[in-house]
């Protein structure tokens, strides 16, 4: 570096030099030639005005008054002298001062007094420079001599000296100023943040706990800095999935990472591609005023599938629902996604209205969404909704087959609910494509599955698939028994498959989760969770000492009512919490095209506002309904610094509000208090379990949870986050695509197997399944999960929170 500076100083210095003596060399000739001119002309004019007095004087032969006149004249500023001579040469008269030094007449004198012709020459005389000008002199026509005007022109070379002297001065100041201003940019603009950049590398390289995540500015490297960012970020992604492997050799257990999900999604499809159709995109393009805005839909399956598809790349194909949606895509409909990081491709699908209206809001919304969730709102099933839900699969389906043209063996992951018919309709096209469907929400009985009209189509369709993915076995054994009821095939109770007209599907658990972020939160020096809480409260307008959390959509699956009611008898029974216990509901408006979620939000907001207006004093208040969307990253600081996290849900197929927030809470406190009717609650029998219908219960679920001391919340949440760190996503996804990819390995054992007589009675009776066991929400706990809900309940009793 210094090496440079030094070569950058010298090429200036010399540079500059150079440029300045070229154009003073060209100022000193333009001031000298000027100088010069100014003298002839000057000269000529007294030369003339000289000659015409002296010619009179020397027609008369009078050298007296010749020489009065001459020494009169010569007396002037700058004149060295004047002469006059005859035309052989000699002297008739000079000025005094100029005779010891012009001894001889100046050959241009002679030339004038003798061609006639006024001329001037500059000379030396002795050591000095002199003008000579010389007018010729007549005397009737006749020439009669010559005149010299002798003019001192050492001034003029006096002058150039002086440029020349100044300007040296003037490079001189110039060459220092330049060499220290550049030295300094150098400095601050170069060495300086280069200086500040290789120091940050070396932290990043060494990995100092010290080392600031941001890239130091670079001004002028601008690009460079960028770059270096990114390789920063790639740098502690594969040192973190380094540090995870190593973990995890270590200590031998399954932890998933992205990484790991993407590294064993290639090796199990090979050259085959990966595909998922769900009804909701990941990305919403809105138009904000002139701009556009990409938002993440409040949605638990986009919540969970996102990270994979980043993990696997792949292509997404979903309804294109944003009003901006059509500005983004590419002619082929597609773009690639995340905006700011692009990882995989999103296919939209465009709806009209109207079948927008019958296919998502009708027939899965209105129809299947409150069949399959036992939440007392009563399904509603139109013909028209049905038609439009097919034509809509088959709209998928086509997308879909379209985006997998030319592609070997490409693997599907259909989503939920909105694509019960599309398994079928892909296989029909392409028996090669590896089909897996999963159903996001609950499987009810096949009781309360059999008031659909077209249970046995949505059935069937759903067996086109090589693998259909529940939650949990409940679900599973619901489905498989609503399959034996309403058609004709084969069940394997053991084995959970059905085989029906040749074709095998494999009906399995595969329980949903999230991410779970094992780097820990960045936060300012100093500043503890309790200080973030105070932040938000504030920004809240709210003075509180304890602060639960609920996320949810407004969706009457959810619970929320029964959870302000819950609140409000806590505060009744409990009045200490009064001015010392605040809620807060993130509620996002969802469906609100549908009447019975319009009316929903304004019975949420309503019974808010009615419990507020009960309790509320001063700064204090016990429920705050922000009732807006909010993102990832948002929720993360409520989840954080909430003493509780309250899930409530009547219904749920698995919730993951209940898995964000153990993820999210890396200071291992928090309580979770959960409803029993989640499919979360097998994996977390850690949480306060309660039964959302039951007030009173859910009120002193409350009430314990603001009282369990700090070593057992501690005690909990370990282990609750012990179980959400290793069931992560990225298990979900490897485990859904590896079973999916061994189900097709299997299909020619699975045609043998189905030659040999296997009963689907023998099988049930072999295993001892008791089919009449899911009464109202699923299987009793204990028979459907085991060990882990029998363990639950009996803990459960234990806090005096069991139901
Ligand atoms: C549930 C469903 C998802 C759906 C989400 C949001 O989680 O299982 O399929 O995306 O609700 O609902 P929406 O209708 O807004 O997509």
């Amino acid at each position: 570096m210094r090496l440079l500076t030094l070569r950058l100083t010298i090429s200036l210095i010399v540079g500059i030099t150079l440029i300045s003596l070229f154009s003073s060399y060209y100022e000193v000739r333009f001031q000298k030639r000027g100088l010069r001119r100014d003298l002839e002309h000057r000269a000529e004019v007294l030369g003339e005005s000289l000659a015409g007095k002296v010619e009179p004087y020397l027609k008369k032969g009078s050298r007296k008054e010749l020489q009065i006149i001459v020494d009169r004249f010569g007396d002037r500023e700058r004149l060295a002298g004047v002469a006059v001579y005859t035309p052989q040469g000699a002297s008739i008269v000079i000025t005094p001062g100029l005779a010891p030094r012009l001894t001889n007449e100046p050959a241009v004198v002679q030339q004038a007094a003798t061609n006639g012709q006024s001329a001037g020459q500059f000379i030396r005389l002795g050591d000095a420079s002199v003008y000579i000008y010389a007018v010729p002199l007549h005397q009737d026509e006749a020439l009669v001599g010559g005149l010299a005007i002798v003019h001192d022109a050492g001034y003029i070379d006096a002058q150039s000296r002086r440029i020349w002297r100044e300007t040296f001065l003037r490079v001189l100041v110039l060459v220092f100023l330049i060499t220290l201003t550049t030295l300094l940019i150098v400095r601050w603009s170069i060495t300086g943040p280069i200086a500040r950049a290789a120091q940050w590398m070396r932290a990043l390289r060494t990995d100092k706990t010290s080392f600031r995540p941001t890239v130091p500015d670079l001004d002028l490297f601008r690009p460079l800095a960028n770059e270096m960012a990114n390789f920063a970020a790639s740098l502690r992604a594969a040192r973190s999935a380094a540090e995870k492997e190593a973990q995890l050799r270590q200590t031998a257990d399954s932890f998933w990472t992205a990484e790991r999900l993407s590294v064993h999604v290639r090796d199990r499809l090979g050259e085959s591609r990966l595909f998922v159709v769900a009804n909701r995109e990941p990305y919403i393009h809105r138009r904000q005023g002139k701009s556009v805005e990409a938002i993440v839909p409040a949605s638990g399956l986009v919540t969970a599938l996102a990270p994979v598809l980043c993990a696997c790349d792949g292509t997404w194909v979903a309804h294109g629902s944003g009003d901006a949606d059509r500005e983004t895509v590419d002619k082929h409909d597609r773009l690639r996604v995340p905006p700011d990081d692009p990882r995989y491709t999103l296919r939209r699908v465009w709806l009209s209205k109207e079948e927008e209206e019958g296919y998502y809001y009708g027939f899965a919304n209105e129809g299947l969404w409150p069949l399959c969730h036992i939440a007392h709102t009563r399904p509603m099933f139109r013909v028209s909704d049905w038609e439009h839900y097919e034509r809509a699969n088959r709209r998928f389906a086509d997308a879909v087959l379209k985006e997998m043209e030319g592609m070997d063996r490409p693997v599907l992951l259909a989503q939920d609910y909105h694509f019960a018919l599309l398994p079928r309709m892909i296989k029909k096209v392409r028996p090669d494509v590896r089909v897996a469907i999963f159903w996001h929400i609950p499987w009810p009985n096949p009781e309360a599955f059999g008031i659909c009209p077209w249970q046995r189509e949505l059935v069937d369709g759903l067996l086109g698939a090589d693998l259909i993915g529940f939650h949990i076995q409940s679900h599973c054994t619901n489905f498989l028994q609503t399959v034996d009821r309403v058609l004709e095939s084969r069940i394997d109770w053991e084995h959970c498959t059905v085989n029906r007209e040749e074709h095998r599907t494999v009906v399995k658990p595969f329980p949903i989760s999230v991410e779970f972020p094992e780097n820990p939160v960045p936060r300012e020096a100093g500043e503890s969770i309790y200080m973030e809480r105070v932040a938000l409260l504030r920004e809240l307008g709210v003075e509180s000492v304890f602060l639960g959390v609920g996320v949810d959509r407004v969706d009457y699956t959810k619970g929320i009512l029964e959870r302000f009611l819950a609140i409000e008898r806590l505060l009744e029974k409990y009045p200490t919490y009064r001015e010392k216990f605040t809620f807060l509901q993130i509620g996002a408006p969802s469906r609100t095209h549908i009447k019975r979620y319009q009316d929903l939000l304004a019975e949420v907001e309503s019974e808010a506002e009615r419990i507020n207006w009960r309790f509320q004093t001063g700064k204090w208040k016990p429920i705050v309904f922000m009732k807006r969307q909010h993102n990832h990253h948002e929720i993360q600081r409520f989840y954080r610094t909430a003493d509780l996290c309250l899930v409530t849900s009547l219904h749920d197929g698995m919730n993951l509000v209940a898995k964000e927030f153990v993820a999210a809470r890396q200071d291992e406190q928090g309580v979770l208090v959960l409803s029993r009717f989640t499919g979360a609650v097998r994996e977390l029998p850690d949480a306060l379990l309660i039964n959302p219908y039951d007030i009173e219960q859910t009120a002193e679920a409350l009430r314990f949870a603001l009282e369990m001391d700090t070593e057992e919340r501690k005690i909990r949440m370990q282990r609750m986050r012990r179980v959400v760190r290793e069931h992560n996503i990225y298990r979900w996804a490897g485990a859904l695509i590896a079973e999916l990819c061994e189900v097709r390995l299997d299909e020619a054992a699975n045609r043998l197997e189905s030659r040999s007589g296997y009963s689907p009675e023998q099988s049930a009776e072999a295993v001892g399944v008791d089919q009449s066991v899911d009464d109202f929400h699923h299987a009793s706990p204990v028979t459907a999960t085991g060990d882990q809900v029998g363990a639950l309940l009996e803990r459960k009793k234990s806090v005096g929170h069991g139901d």
